[in-house]
This record gives C-alpha cells, sequence and structure tokens, in this order.
C-alpha cells in the first residue's frame, strides 16, 4: 500500500468512527488525536521480487507494526543474520558427522567443509552490512549483502552435485539468498525514502 492509500485508509476509518460513534467521541474528544499510525510493512515490502516472502519475514516480528521503514530494514538485517548464524551451525555439525561415514560420498566432506568455511563469511559479511546500517553508509549494506549472496553461491556451487542430507543446504542456501535479497530491497525502500 503506497502512502496516499494509507492515508485513504486512515481517513475513511476514521470517518467511518467519527459516524457510528459519536456519543464516544463527545464523552472521550481525546480518542480520535490518539497517534493511530498505519502500518508500513506493505510499503517496506513494495520493492521485493518475492513480496509474500518479505510480509511473512516482517511480519513474524512483533515489534513490526509499530515500526519506522528504518526499524523494519534492521527487522530484515537482523533476522538474515540469525538465520545465517543457523545454517552456518548446521553446516559444521553435518561437516562432523559426514566423516563418521564418508565412504558414501568421497567428495561430500570436502564439499561440506567449503560450505562451512564459505559461511564464516557470509555471517561476517552480513554483520559488516548491519555494521554499515549504523554507521550509515549505504554503499556498505549494499556491497556487503552483495558479497554475501555471492558467498552463498559459492557454497551451492559445491553442494549441489551431491544428494541426501546436502540437498538439506542446498535449500537451506535458497533461504539465506532469499534472506539477503529481502533485506536489500527492504533497505533501499528506506534508504530512497
Ligand atoms: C535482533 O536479533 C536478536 C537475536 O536474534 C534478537 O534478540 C532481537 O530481538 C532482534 N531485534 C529486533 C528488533 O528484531
Ligand atoms: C530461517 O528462515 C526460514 C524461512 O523463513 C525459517 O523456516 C527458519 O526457521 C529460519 N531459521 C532460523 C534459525 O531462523
Amino acid at each position: 500500500m503506497n502512502s496516499t492509500m494509507s492515508s485513504f485508509v486512515f481517513l475513511s476509518s476514521l470517518a467511518l468512527f467519527l459516524t457510528l460513534q459519536p456519543c464516544l467521541i463527545s464523552a472521550s474528544p481525546n480518542v480520535v488525536t490518539q497517534n493511530y499510525t498505519p502500518s508500513l510493512v506493505s510499503n517496506a515490502c513494495e520493492r521485493s521480487t518475492h513480496k509474500e516472502f518479505c510480509l511473512s519475514v516482517l511480519n513474524s516480528n512483533p515489534f513490526s507494526q509499530q515500526s519506522s521503514l528504518q526499524q523494519l530494514a534492521f527487522i530484515a538485517l537482523n533476522v538474515t543474520s540469525k538465520n545465517a548464524t543457523a545454517t552456518s551451525e548446521f553446516i559444521k555439525q553435518l561437516a562432523n558427522q559426514i566423516s563418521i561415514d564418508s565412504e558414501l560420498e568421497p567428495y561430500l566432506q570436502q564439499s561440506l567443509t567449503e560450505c562451512s568455511e564459505a559461511y564464516q563469511s557470509v555471517v561476517e559479511l552480513i554483520d559488516d552490512s548491519i555494521n554499515s546500517f549504523f554507521s550509515q553508509s549505504e554503499v556498505g549494506v549494499e556491497s556487503y549483502l552483495k558479497a554475501a549472496i555471492a558467498t552463498i553461491d559459492t557454497c551451492d556451487a559445491s553442494i549441489k552435485a551431491h544428494i541426501g542430507k546436502a540437498l538439506e543446504v542446498s535449500h537451506k542456501n535458497h533461504i539465506v539468498r532469499q534472506l539477503c535479497n529481502n533485506a536489500l530491497s527492504v533497505y533501499r525502500v528506506f534508504a530512497n525514502n
């Protein structure tokens, strides 16, 4: 929803409210001046190529409904960092498990080690992007996120030759990549506002 539409909806609800609640209004005039701010979540997702995904990511945070575009951009980055960290842990554990029965897939161990190393960088790059966000470096936020995406792709290239458990890594790569792209698009809405 753009801001014109939001204010339209806001004014329409206000008009309806005023029509339906004359007694309440005269009894407590303050009720009209309470700051009701329409949620900015849909504005924040307007540049996203996967709007549903964007909306579900932002709406899963309880603070989103009251958040500014800047806070929403932070939430999108924060979720990405958390998810990448969890994925990094997952890959590390998988690499340890696989070493026990590595005869099944001789190069899987090597791919997982590569992914594990790649994900240490992915987590760092996302955190660098968050630091750039706080130091208001637009170029920093964007270039670190793009570097994180490229690093996820190096893991993906090495893991996708495998089957079984390795497919889970590929699936998680897909999610973290989507979260990075999402953070990028939400950040751009904030930065260009
Ligand atoms: C950011 O992430 C941390 C750790 O995952 C969490 O505790 C915190 O509530 C998050 N902040 C926001 C504003 O989402
Ligand atoms: C990562 O994101 C996916 C998709 O939103 C979600 O299903 C999963 O629970 C997340 N994992 C963590 C650890 O945040």
